[in-house]
């Protein structure tokens, strides 16, 4: 039975604000009877040439309206705030949260019974599922898909993941400038979110392990006509969903939250899955905490893509996709509502893996578990995350003294002098790249290796920070420490020469300080001065919660779906 659609109380009724609101979108060429109460669908598109990830959405919508107006819906296109990860300062995580209030504000605002999520470079994907959560429409997501494998000298070259690699060799002395600037051209070659398993492509995996889309929504390239015909059937899928009165919350429950959490360590999924999940979970009233994501702990790698494997989105694609990785789970597997309106199981029907190098079998996994680590103790009283498939087997177990860098510019400034009194052991911190400390929590947790010891050909140390880490990079890297030096976490009273001890296999991050010390250094403690006095920087600052809690704004968390009732016409 249809719930009564929200376009009848725009555009159904015959007085004052039916003609206003009528006429003015008649002057877009429409005629009288697609105003007749049919399901309209608002396609919601971060498209932007300064977010080349999703230049490619405007077409999708195309393919979107086709099927939209096949299935006798009505689509409008509206644009939200675009994030593009490469290209914004100081981080696109500081405004992952604007585009939220973006999108769930427009979409409560205009008369919409319907939304489709257009989005795919890394913080557009969260940000508008959180933002349409709290507005609660049936809600469906196509992703940009991810760009052809990159190619460089013979090779397949995957985006982020080997940047770093390549800009280590320059340090090192390994590469010559002129290559280095070479392979940029031959690293983005089409349209398309980066091609490793990076944040974009963990977040669109688990988009669709959660069934918030079709089936191979995550890994048909962003050119391949097949994601076209995916937009299109979205499209016809939508206004089914309308008359379903099939919400984002009947799909969003804890079951497929779990489900996800599950996705994201067999395809190793990024760290910044974490805060993404978190924020979301707030935002539809799911209690999940930090310590859900043990659940993926045991969970063996399946897929062979970089930044934990060595292949690429594209031959994630051609060995079958996320649905191959759910057949690999299924015993696992939640019961769990999509959007097509049965259980995650129908996203399995007919998965069949083309190439087992790419996609392992559970039983001959690359890892037998790569499910993210939740660390406690005394550094990390709230918590912190490791990704210990991304990380160097023997630094996982590891006690050694601190060197620390009091911020971003300290750490720039110094980590490439050759007079650093580092060793490979040594454990390298990071304080004030947390929510509230940068802020926007940027992802800097990876901090280079000192060059010195990169020129000796080390290539991986332990690193602890409040910050986040791409998810493209790698290493043993802690992050997400909480709370963050700023907001007066322990991790602000660590001082070079303290002893720290990681264990991943016992989940544990201890400062081997004595309480005394600690309470006389906290005596002394003053956070920064804030770095904005104004505008939507500050009132993130202020209102930030901490990385356990998805570092989403606390007056965003739950959700509101009162109908809108007063006109101002
Ligand atoms: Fe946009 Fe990687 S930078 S997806």
């Amino acid at each position: 039975m249809s719930k009564e659609r929200r376009n009848r109380d725009w555009y159904g009724k015959l007085d004052r604000d039916g003609f206003i609101h009528r006429s003015w979108m008649k002057n877009q060429g429409f005629p009288d009877h697609v105003f007749d109460g049919r399901p309209i669908i608002g396609i919601c598109n971060t498209w932007s040439e300064l977010t080349p990830c999703n230049s490619g959405l405007r077409e999708l919508a195309e393919g979107v309206k086709r099927g939209v107006w096949e299935a006798g819906g009505f689509p409008v296109e509206f644009p939200v705030m675009s994030l593009g990860e490469t290209q914004m300062k100081p981080t696109a995580m500081l405004f992952r949260n604007l585009l939220a209030m973006d999108v769930e504000e427009s979409i409560r605002a205009y008369g919409m019974d319907g939304v489709v999520l257009l989005g795919g470079c890394d913080k557009t994907t969260p940000g508008q599922l959180m933002g349409a959560a709290s507005v609660d429409l049936p809600t469906i997501v196509v992703s940009s898909g991810p760009m052809l494998n990159g190619k460089w000298q013979g090779a397949d070259i995957g985006s982020g993941t080997d940047v770093w690699k390549f800009s280590e060799a320059v340090r090192a002395g390994d590469m010559s400038l002129q290559d280095f600037l070479a392979a940029e051209s031959g690293m983005s070659r089409s349209k398309g979110v980066c091609m490793t398993m990076g944040t974009a492509s963990t977040m669109a995996s688990l988009v669709e392990a959660m069934g918030l889309s079709l089936p191979m929504n995550a890994a048909l390239p962003a050119v391949d006509a097949r994601r076209m015909a995916l937009a299109h059937l979205t499209g016809n899928r939508i206004v089914d969903m309308v008359r379903e009165d099939l919400k984002l919350s009947d799909v969003l429950t804890r079951a497929s939250f779990e489900n996800a959490i599950l996705v994201n360590a067999a395809v190793g999924g990024s760290t910044n899955a974490v805060v993404h999940l978190l924020a979301l979970a707030g935002r539809v009233g799911v209690d999940l905490r930090l310590e859900d994501f043990e659940l993926g702990c045991e969970i063996p790698l399946l897929v062979n893509c970089m930044p934990s494997g060595k292949y690429l989105m594209e031959d994630f694609c051609y060995a079958g996709g996320v649905p191959v990785v759910l057949s690999e789970l299924a015993p696992q597997l939640r019961k769990a509502r999509t959007v097509m309106g049965a259980d995650i199981s129908e996203y399995v029907e007919g998965a069949k893996c083309w190439n087992r190098n790419v996609i392992r079998a559970i039983d001959n996994p690359l890892k037998p578990a790569a499910g993210l680590r939740v660390l406690r103790g005394n550094l990390a009283p709230d918590g912190a995350i490791i990704k210990p498939s991304a990380a160097s087997d023997q630094l996982l177990e590891h006690e050694a003294e601190a060197f620390v860098f009091d911020n971003i510019e300290d750490m720039k400034a110094n980590i490439d002098r050759d007079d650093l009194p580092v060793t490979p052991d040594t454990i390298l911190v990071l304080k004030g790249c947390g929510p509230k400390g940068y802020p926007g929590m940027p992802e800097v947790g990876n901090m280079p290796i000192p060059a010195r010891l990169v020129r000796e050909g080390v290539r991986d140390m332990v690193r602890l920070s409040d910050a986040r880490m791409s998810g493209t990079a790698f290493g043993t890297v802690v992050l997400h420490i909480a709370p963050e030096a700023q907001a007066g976490g322990p991790l602000a009273l660590v001082k070079t020469g303290d002893r720290i001890r990681l264990s991943a296999a016992k989940g544990q991050l201890e400062l081997l300080v004595s309480p005394d010390e600690l309470a006389r250094r906290r005596e002394t403690f003053q956070p920064d001065e804030p770095h904005y006095t104004r505008g939507y920087a500050k009132l993130y600052t202020d209102h930030v919660l901490q990385a356990d809690r998805g570092a989403d704004l606390d007056f965003l968390v739950g959700k509101d779906t009162r109908p809108v009732t007063r006109e101002s016409h």
